[in-house]
């Protein structure tokens, strides 16, 4: 079934497939956990199905990264689409990358080019629709990463060019007025500090702003993430949400509260972020078609959202 074109945000604002509307431009789904590393038990067939089961339910837009699952995630995202390549919008990331247990920042003009080229021989194709800076280099002038990806927009090797965890400061800085540039931005109910950065992206229409972890990583959707303990390698370890006691005690009262409404978290979630009109595109990462669908679900559902979602939380 197609789902309906949404008219919530101004047609100029959502980023098009080439040479066509997207059915949902404001729902992307992300593919970090779909790489297998770093979460657990893992099936990658599932995340396959998961990407078919998007494309045919009408989501045409696809995030992922070089760094997830160390270009894992793209190679899936080549063999689910590359026969529908004009079809899908893909968006990938340079500037970060693992070696060893640490994660390092490279947003140098060359490694940006470098990460691009590894990004587009795993995507198998000879463009990406968006590339972004993942994260600022501490160690690089954020204008000259920018003007590297201006560069590669101008060889014409991506459409379009982002950024990723910017300060709102380097927000109002870096970006002009007017640029509607993409930028990803951690924001949910229980990481709300995210709401001034998505503030200064709109300020002047500087940013496309697309929240990232809207579950903080499966947190606030998965009552079962709070009993059973994660894996030793498990990226979440790092997530200082995941060992807060306080916290955790606030998302058993939501939950409890979404049970007693019939309400699921996830929509509870998405209706919660959707009421922020700050927020242009929401990124979830759903790894199994049933997260999906509970997704799709959960955005039909019209009934009134858990006004108090943002006081549990
Ligand atoms: N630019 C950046 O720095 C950056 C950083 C983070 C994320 N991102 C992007 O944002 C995307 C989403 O972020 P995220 O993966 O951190 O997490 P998320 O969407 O906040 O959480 C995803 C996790 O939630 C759990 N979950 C349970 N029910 C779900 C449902 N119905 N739908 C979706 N998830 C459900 C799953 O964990 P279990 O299967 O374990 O239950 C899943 O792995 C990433 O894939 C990536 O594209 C970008």
């Amino acid at each position: 079934m197609a789902l309906r074109k949404d008219e919530r945000f101004d047609p100029a604002l959502p980023l098009p497939v080439k040479g066509q509307d997207a059915c949902l431009p404001w729902l992307w789904v992300g593919t970090w956990s779909m790489g297998g590393e770093g979460f657990g038990p893992h099936d990658l067939s599932l995340s396959m199905r998961t990407l078919e089961h998007a494309f045919e339910r009408g989501i045409r837009h696809f995030d992922t990264a070089g760094f997830y699952a160390q270009g894992r995630s793209e190679e899936l995202l080549s063999k689910a689409f590359s026969s529908v390549r004009n079809e899908v919008f893909l968006s990938s990331k340079g500037g970060l990358f693992r070696k060893g247990r640490r994660v390092w920042h490279d947003a140098r003009p060359e490694a940006l080019f470098r990460a691009l080229e590894k990004s587009l021989e795993r995507l198998g194709t000879d463009y990406l629709d968006l590339f972004q800076l993942h994260w600022p280099d501490p160690s690089v002038p954020l204008g000259e990463s920018i003007d590297a990806l201006k560069g590669l927009k101008n060889k014409g090797l991506i459409r379009y060019w982002g950024v990723g965890n910017l300060s709102s400061g380097q927000v109002l800085n870096y970006i002009r007025e007017g640029e509607l540039i993409p930028h990803q931005v951690h924001f949910n109910p229980v990481h709300k500090e995210g709401l001034k950065i998505l503030q200064a992206g709109r300020q002047g229409k500087r940013c496309i702003n697309c929240v990232i972890s809207p579950f903080e990583q499966g947190l606030l959707v998965s009552p079962s993430l709070l009993e059973k303990g994660l894996g030793k390698k498990d990226v979440r370890n790092r997530n200082p949400y995941f060992k807060d006691a306080r916290l955790k005690k606030r998302l058993s009262a939501f939950f409890n509260a979404c049970l007693q409404k019939e309400i699921s978290p996830v929509s509870a979630v998405i209706k919660w972020l959707l009421n922020h009109k700050e927020v242009d595109v929401i990124i979830p990462g759903p790894r199994t078609p049933t997260q999906l669908i509970e997704i799709l679900d959960g955005i039909r559902d019209e009934r009134e959202v858990l006004s108090e979602v943002g006081d549990f939380l």
